[in-house]
């Protein structure tokens, strides 16, 4: 069954998208961008620019401000229409499939490219607490405009792309960085993963293997490319189970911070502590917290045990 957003670009017409693509590029002024400046910029005759605006509210890509002056903001399903049209026009996809992960934070897409390469596009939402300086609240949540927080979930995804051009470019097990599109980030699909808080089975040997290669992971990142994850826990390990063997590939960057930052030792030392406490209680490995924190500072040679 086609997914929702493959349904809704298929539907669109290239005037919905003049439409919406006005309305984004005015957010920058507006929170709700009047009808006259839309009827303006999109250049449209008045019939087909109100079907447009019709087509785009009842599939909610719009909103219209409850004042008395009329206006129209974009939805987050707006923008990941945008950011899915933008990666479909440059080539790096080629259809839309399902969703393989939903939260509060992001939907994750299944994918093709061409020559049929199975990816993951990640929309960022509004949501991470600011790379954990600031704790994510109702409050904070509801002082921010529509305007800003697709600003934010644009700059979650271009920190995110950025970040992980670094980190696989290092050698860190992370997906591959394919390209990114406004909050939208197309990674390589990790084929045959489960998530490591599912608990996928795993001996003695294996557990360990894939303990160390996530603090080489964590070494990579602090050591080489001056990082820290700062949301390192089960919920964003995956488990890849493949030639035989076992790996790990540690997801969901955007929120990291850099190296220097005054939380930067604290935040690494939780994300330490929270795998090791992890695989002790489900694994039975038994790792020195510490131990594992002179690793990752690089204070230490060899991964433990
Ligand atoms: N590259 C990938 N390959 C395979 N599966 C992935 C990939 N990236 C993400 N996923 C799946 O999508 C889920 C959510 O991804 P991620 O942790 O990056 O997002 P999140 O911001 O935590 O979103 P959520 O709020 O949905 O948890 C993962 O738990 C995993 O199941
Ligand atoms: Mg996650």
């Amino acid at each position: 069954m086609p997914s929702r957003l493959s349904r809704i670009l298929q539907e669109l017409e290239d005037d919905d998208y003049r439409v919406l693509r006005v309305i984004e590029r005015n957010l920058s002024r507006y929170e709700y961008v009047p009808v006259e400046v839309v009827e303006r910029q999109a250049r449209l005759p008045p019939s087909r620019m109100l079907r447009s605006i019709r087509r785009l509210s009842d599939l909610k890509l719009i909103r219209r401000t409850l004042g008395t002056l009329i206006g129209y903001t974009l939805t987050y399903t707006g923008l990941d229409v945008l950011a899915a049209r933008a990666l479909m026009a440059k080539g790096v996809i080629e259809e839309f499939g399902d969703v393989i992960g939903a939260g509060k934070e992001s939907d994750v897409y299944l994918a093709v490219a061409p020559g049929g390469r199975r990816v993951v596009v990640k929309f960022h939402r509004e949501g991470k607490a600011p790379f954990h300086r600031i704790r994510r609240t109702r409050s904070f949540a509801a002082g921010m405009t529509r305007r800003s927080l697709i600003l934010w979930a644009k700059l979650l995804g271009e920190r995110e792309f950025k970040v992980l051009v670094e980190l696989h470019s290092r050698g860190a097990r992370v997906p591959e960085p394919i390209a990114w599109n406004r909050h939208a980030v197309v990674q390589g699909y990790v084929e045959g993963a489960v998530e490591l808080y599912r608990q996928p089975p795993l001996g003695e040997e294996e557990a360990i293997r894939v303990l160390r290669q996530i603090l080489e992971t964590v070494r990579i990142a602090f050591q080489d490319v001056g990082v820290v994850h700062g949301d390192l826990s089960e919920y964003n390990v995956l488990v890849v189970y493949r030639d035989g063997g076992v790996d790990a590939v540690v997801i969901d960057w955007p929120q990291y911070v850099y190296a220097s930052e005054p939380h930067a030792e604290e935040l690494l030392k939780r994300d330490v502590y929270y795998i090791v406490r992890f695989f002790r209680s489900k694994y039975g490995v038994r790792v020195d917290e510490g131990e594992a924190l002179a690793y990752v500072r690089g204070e230490r040679g060899e991964p433990p045990p």
